[in-house]
C-alpha cells in the first residue's frame, strides 16, 4: 500500500513539473509529495531549465539548494508564476487541508502570491468532505491556551502538536494546534471564523486557492481536478 502511494506521488509530481516554463518564478511546496516535484525540477535545472524558486520551508530550501535550484526571497517577488505543493486532504471543489508537515503559514503566503497553484496528491488524499485529517492551526506561542478555548467555543477540539516531548515549532517559531471539527461541511465558514480569532497566525484550510489537483493512481493513471482552464 505504502509503495503504491509513493508511486502515485511521483506520478503526480512528474506531471505537474511539465507546466513549468523557462524564466518563471516557481513556488516549491513542502512534504513528501512536494519532495518528488523538487527532485524533478532539479533534474530539469541540470538540463538547462532557467527558473528562480521560492521555498515554503527551511527543509525545502535545503533540498532545493542541494539540487542547485536557484532560490529567491519571497519578498523580492511581487508574484509567483506557478507553485507546486502537496496536501493532506482535497475535495473535488479543490478545497484543501494542509499543514501536516508544519509549513502551512508559509505555504499559504506562497499560495496567495501564486498565479497558479498546482496541488499534487496520491489517491489517499481525496475525500468527499474535509475533516478526517485534523486541521493544523499555527498559533503565536503566548496565545495557544486562548486559541484552544476559542476553538472549543466554535465546537472544535484541539491539541498542541508535540515534537516529541516539547511543542513542535514552525520555521517562524510558532506552535501548531491540530484541531478536530468533525467533518467540515462548510469550510469557507470555518475558515472565516478561524481568521477572526486573535493569536491564530494561519490555518490549514485552503479555500479557493488551488487551480488544479493532479492525483496519481496506482494503475499509473493520472486524474486532474480543476476549476478553471490553466496555462
Ligand atoms: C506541509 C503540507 C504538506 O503539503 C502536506 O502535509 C502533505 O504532505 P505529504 O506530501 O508528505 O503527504 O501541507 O505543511
Amino acid at each position: 500500500m505504502k509503495e503504491h502511494l509513493e508511486m502515485e506521488k511521483q506520478l503526480a509530481a512528474k506531471e505537474a513539473v511539465k507546466f513549468i516554463k523557462d524564466n518563471q518564478i516557481v513556488g516549491l511546496g513542502t512534504g513528501s509529495t512536494a519532495y518528488y516535484a523538487i527532485v524533478e525540477i532539479g533534474i530539469l535545472i541540470s538540463s538547462g531549465l532557467k527558473i528562480k524558486a521560492v521555498p515554503t520551508s527551511t527543509k525545502t530550501s535545503n533540498l532545493a539548494k542541494s539540487l542547485n535550484i536557484p532560490l529567491i526571497d519571497i519578498n523580492e517577488v511581487t508574484s509567483i508564476d506557478i507553485t507546486i505543493d502537496g496536501t493532506d486532504e482535497f475535495t473535488s471543489d479543490l478545497d484543501l487541508i494542509k499543514g501536516g508537515g508544519g509549513a502551512l503559514y508559509q505555504e499559504k503566503i506562497v499560495a496567495l502570491k501564486s498565479k497558479k497553484l498546482i496541488i499534487i496528491a496520491d489517491s489517499s488524499k481525496k475525500v468527499d468532505i474535509l475533516g478526517k485529517f485534523k486541521l493544523p492551526i499555527e498559533v503565536e506561542i503566548n496565545s495557544f491556551d486562548y486559541v484552544l478555548n476559542q476553538i472549543i467555543a466554535i465546537n472544535g477540539e484541539g491539541e498542541i502538536r508535540m515534537a516529541p516531548s516539547s511543542p513542535y515549532k514552525t520555521d517562524q517559531g510558532n506552535y501548531i494546534i491540530d484541531a478536530d471539527f468533525g467533518l467540515i461541511n462548510n469550510p469557507a465558514q470555518l475558515s472565516n471564523k478561524l481568521s477572526q480569532i486573535e493569536g491564530i497566525i494561519g490555518h490549514g484550510l485552503f479555500i479557493n486557492l488551488a487551480d488544479r489537483v493532479i492525483m496519481g493512481y496506482n494503475d499509473s493513471t493520472i486524474t486532474y481536478f480543476h476549476k478553471s482552464s490553466l496555462l
